[in-house]
């Protein structure tokens, strides 16, 4: 009597030489995904191999995205990407993308920006200023994905509050002008973010942002030590800026205070985690391919 385990091994072996035996026989044709090639373990049998092993768990709403999809490396391509962009709810309630963002006539089309195309995605809106809203390989800092996952601040901000008022072109100013700890920052710009007036909404900045918390905006020092420090210190991580001295365009907390998330509306409740986002975001990540 062979004990379980090793029947199970010798099953398998058996099953690998077989696949193994149709690969070889569909010569000139593409393999399908099942077959395993000479050297290559196909992901099926890779995920059969790690459900054995007790490896794979799959429970949750996101966990067979993040486990099948994103940790084996999935390629991502662009017709995903179209099917998304052309269906509502696809980032979280909202009406889809391209109602909205369809040409480069900025008459017709918000920014003159294109989602109805890889073309047009690439291009950027075309309206002024013209910028790109990808940059492939680095979603991080790419417009397209921060306004999928990124809240407009203070959080709860309707998307019709002006996103110009005298506050944040202050802010503005002081990271333009270098960001530096000086008079005028300690008398008029610090004091703004305990402020419940001073940017709308209904809480003061430094109620959520407090000196224990992921961010705090209540001191020079804390400002200039960005999101999550003392979690990324103790992993070894670097810094991770939210204000990029001279450069108010590139520091998140400006970012933050102007840009809202796609599409208008949307609740900030929603998931900014959404599998749908995290294929995107991955799709930005491995080159944004047309194909
Ligand atoms: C109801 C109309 C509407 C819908 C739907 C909509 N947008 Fe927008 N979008 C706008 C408006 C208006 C602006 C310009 C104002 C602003 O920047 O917030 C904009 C701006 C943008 C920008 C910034 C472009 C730039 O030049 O910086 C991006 C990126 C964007 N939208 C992506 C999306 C994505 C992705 C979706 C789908 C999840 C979406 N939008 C859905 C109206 C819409
Ligand atoms: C009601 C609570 C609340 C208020 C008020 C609030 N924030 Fe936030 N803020 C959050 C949460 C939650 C996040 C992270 C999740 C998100 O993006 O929605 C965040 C994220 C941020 C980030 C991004 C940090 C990073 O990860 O890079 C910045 C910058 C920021 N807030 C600035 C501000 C500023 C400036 C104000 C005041 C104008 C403000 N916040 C007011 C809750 C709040």
């Amino acid at each position: 009597m062979i004990p379980r385990r090793q029947r199970i091994a010798l099953l398998l072996l058996f099953a690998l030489l077989v696949t193994g035996d149709l690969t070889g026989a569909a010569e000139g044709e593409t393999a399908p995904v099942f077959t395993t090639q000479k050297g290559v373990t196909s992901l099926t049998n890779q995920v059969y191999r790690d459900i054995r092993q007790g490896k794979l768990n799959i429970q949750g709403d996101h966990s067979a995205v993040e486990v099948l999809i994103l940790q084996r490396e999935i390629p991502i391509t662009y017709d995903y990407i179209s099917i998304m962009m052309r269906t509502p709810n696809a980032f979280g309630e909202g009406p889809a993308c391209i109602v909205c963002h369809s040409s480069n006539n900025p008459e017709h089309s918000y920014r003159g920006l294109d989602l109805s195309t890889c073309e047009g995605i690439l291009r950027g809106s075309t309206e002024d200023p013209p910028r790109p809203i990808i940059l492939p390989g680095n979603p991080e800092k790419s417009p397209l994905v921060r306004r999928l996952h990124s809240n407009r601040m203070p959080l709860g901000i309707p998307f019709f509050h002006p996103n110009d008022g005298p506050s944040i072109q202050m802010v503005k100013q002081w990271i333009n002008d270098g960001a530096k700890n000086d008079e005028h920052f300690n008398k008029s710009v610090l004091p703004l973010f305990s402020d419940k007036e001073a940017f709308g909404g209904d809480f003061p900045c430094s109620e959520c942002h407090p000196s224990t918390n992921g961010l705090s905006l209540t001191s020079y020092r804390n400002i200039m030590r960005g999101a999550f420090y003392k979690s990324r210190k103790r992993e070894g991580l670097p810094i991770l800026p939210v204000v990029i001295p001279g450069n108010a365009e590139e520091s998140p907390l400006y970012q933050r205070l102007t840009t809202n998330r796609m599409p208008p509306g949307i609740s900030p409740g929603e998931d900014i985690n959404h599998p749908n986002i995290q294929i995107l975001t991955r799709w930005v990540k491995q080159g944004a391919w047309c194909k």
